[in-house]
């Protein structure tokens, strides 16, 4: 294979796993949801998730001074929601209202879950020390919810500046990973 030089600005979006999803925060009446795709898996179980959350963003503050998140993992029939999402402020805007998206209650948490996301994960907040310099809180799963109805979700996975790719075929493979 002959390669070429690839930019160190871009080499996020050869490494982003996706999928794409929102994370629904709440904190004294206020409530908001924010697109990410920078999460990582830590551990299995109980499961441990690395996100980056921006200072920058409105969901910080709230995750921050609440302690727990929903992670709510949406398919691509919600694409462009996603993407409002991550477009917009929830400063001055309620996102749910505005791109038409159920908040349902949580069973474990205060932040609700999204009615519209096929999967969604019930977080609080487990470890706060890479949060100054990574802006990354390790998150704990503590609830985890899927629809029984929804086979192979085609979930979104972001290739940086406007691209997104669907997930696709579903393979077998030997590996011993669990
Ligand atoms: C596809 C996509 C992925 C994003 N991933 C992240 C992320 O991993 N971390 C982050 O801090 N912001 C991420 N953003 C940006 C936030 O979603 C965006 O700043 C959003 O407006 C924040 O909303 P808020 O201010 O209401 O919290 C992403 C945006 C898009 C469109």
């Amino acid at each position: 294979m002959s390669k070429r030089y690839f930019p160190l600005s871009r080499v996020y979006s050869l490494l982003e796993p996706g999928p794409v999803v929102l994370v629904t925060t709440s904190w004294e009446g206020e409530r908001d949801i924010m697109t990410m795709s920078w999460h990582t898996m830590l551990e299995f179980e109980p499961p441990l998730v690395g996100c980056v959350i921006s200072n920058a963003n409105n969901s910080f503050r709230l995750l921050d001074a609440s302690g727990e998140c929903g992670i709510n993992i949406p398919s691509a029939d919600i694409a462009d929601k996603v993407a409002g999402c991550g477009n917009t402020s929830g400063r001055k805007v309620d996102k749910f209202s505005r791109f038409g998206l159920t908040p349902v209650p949580s069973n474990k948490i205060n932040a609700p879950l999204i009615d519209e996301c096929f999967a969604g994960l019930e977080c609080i907040v487990h470890d706060r020390s890479m949060v100054a310099k990574y802006s990354m809180f390790v998150l704990k799963v503590v609830k985890a919810w899927i629809d029984p109805d929804i086979n192979d979700p085609r979930t979104i996975h972001h290739l940086g500046k406007g691209s997104f790719m669907f997930s696709g075929q579903r393979v077998k493979l030997e590996s011993k990973m669990r």
